[in-house]
């Protein structure tokens, strides 16, 4: 069902200011911001070659990514992405193994199809499926 990693998302509260420390303490690139009104989010990658790391930053104060920061304001791991060949396929049988989704079906900046899962269902970690088709 899992085909791959896509990413690990870190909650910021300034992408600006994450960027800046990512390439002065770990030489790391961080691409151009984009937003994901969808989401409430505004987002960055950082290639690693094999998987990205996301930045992401609350867009509106309504925005689960809002209230996490309110819970760590100085950022923190916020979810790991996995991908799956079918969202709909992959939703099916991890409600059929009982695990939640959290809100709604949505997409991404690439609109790709994503969800997230519950993490109580999932050893404390939120989990993102994110669709691609190969
Ligand atoms: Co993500």
């Amino acid at each position: 069902m899992i085909t791959g990693l896509s990413h690990v998302a870190i909650a910021v509260p300034s992408i600006a200011s994450a960027a800046e420390t990512l390439a002065r303490k770990l030489g790391l690139m961080v691409g151009p911001i984009v937003e994901n009104v969808e989401q409430g989010v505004r987002l960055a990658y950082v290639d690693l070659g094999n998987a990205r790391l996301e930045l992401i930053e609350p867009l509106r104060a309504d925005s689960p990514v809002a209230r996490f920061l309110e819970r760590n304001p100085a950022g923190g791991l916020h979810h790991v992405s996995f991908n799956v060949g079918d969202l709909d396929a992959a939703l099916a049988a991890t409600a059929e193994a009982g695990v939640r989704m959290v809100g709604r079906r949505g997409h991404n900046t690439h609109g790709q199809p994503i969800a997230f899962l519950h993490p109580a269902d999932v050893l404390g970690a939120l989990v993102e499926l994110e669709e691609r088709r190969t």
